[in-house]
């Protein structure tokens, strides 16, 4: 269910599988395993490009229209998950192997749409991650909290690299506790307040995910050497943004940033829409157009809690390449 505040196009582009779909692609991670028993994601991510070919139809052609019409919000139901173990207690319990073949259906389901990558300092560099919440963590900034909410947020909106999309296949999901949206789309800016936010006067710095991360640490050391960028970029016709208030600042005395920076968060927070995803369900979220969060919620840590694999999506890995200056899917 899509709750809404003054939007009336359909938020949400979806697709349900059908069962003869959910079958056809369990039978294509089948196939892949049965002649590759690699572990390790970021091996296998280089062979899975020959296997999402042979994605059903449908599912091809609905990723490849989301590419196209940059959709800001996709939902892929009814993916083919096994037995789970319990919810782990925190993302090393995950990586430990749990989720592996939920791993994989999530980078062959979000290659029509973009080359997994991931961060030398987030969950140990693993390309898909997993999002549980964990023990002492109930109110940091990261998808590890629960009793606070996960603030709106563009995901690593510090650097260039950041991802196209975010990917969050669910596991599981009890309580049905929602993710939380905006697209910028919606908000309906006006011109002063959005010709304030296209000017080059806002600080982008790294999230706590980040900690200890050398790109991370070379920005927090040198805050200046990041430079002062916009928050709303792009075509005139279609703009795209990056913000996450906790970790977007402005230059001292600059007041009239520092308010429209409260303002838009503001006009964020009352176009907040949300969506609960369930078992098998595959959201994909365009990281230009889209900023994200999650409601609070009580964890149980007994097994049952919401468990998410979570994926970074670039449209061409060669700018992570030119970037970094090594070809490596990991940022460092
Ligand atoms: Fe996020």
């Amino acid at each position: 269910m899509i709750t809404s505040s003054a939007v009336a196009a359909p938020t949400v582009r979806r697709l349900q599988l059908t069962e003869v779909e959910r079958d056809a692609l369990g039978r294509l991670v089948d196939a892949f395993t049965a002649t590759d028993r690699t572990a390790d994601p970021l091996s296998f991510a280089e062979r899975l490009p020959a296997y999402a070919v042979r994605l059903p139809e449908r599912m091809r052609e609905f990723l490849g229209q989301v590419r196209a019409d940059e959709a800001p919000v996709s939902v892929i139901s009814g993916l083919p998950l096994q037995a789970l173990p319990p919810t782990p207690l925190d993302w090393t319990a995950a990586a430990a192997g749990v989720g592996r073949r939920e791993e994989l259906l999530l980078v062959l389901c979000g290659l029509p749409l973009g080359e997994p990558f991931g961060w030398a300092a987030q969950q140990g560099g693993r390309l898909v991650h997993d999002v549980c919440p964990s023990p002492t963590m109930e109110q940091s900034l990261t998808s590890a909290c629960s009793a606070s909410p996960l603030s709106l947020h563009t995901e690593d909106g510090f650097h260039p690299c950041r991802g196209d999309y975010v990917a969050l296949l669910c596991l599981r999901n009890p309580d049905a506790v929602r993710t939380t949206f905006v697209r910028l789309g919606s908000l309906g800016l006006p011109d002063k307040l959005q010709k304030i936010l296209q000017d080059s006067r806002f600080r982008f710095l790294p999230d706590d995910a980040h900690v200890g991360g050398a790109c991370a640490e070379r920005l927090r050391a040198d805050p200046d050497g990041t430079g002062l960028g916009p928050i709303i970029f792009g075509p005139r016709e279609h703009p795209y943004l990056r913000f996450d208030a906790d970790f977007t600042a402005v230059s001292d005395g600059d007041d009239e940033a520092a308010a429209a920076m409260a303002d838009l968060d503001e006009r964020l927070s009352a176009a907040t829409e949300s969506i609960a995803l369930a078992p098998g369900d595959l959201l994909f979220i365009d990281n230009y157009q889209v900023v994200h969060g999650r409601a609070s919620f009580r964890a149980r840590y007994d097994g049952t809690d919401r468990w998410l694999k979570r994926l970074n999506l670039i449209r061409d890995l060669r700018r992570i390449y030119a970037t970094a200056d090594t070809r490596s899917r990991i940022i460092r």
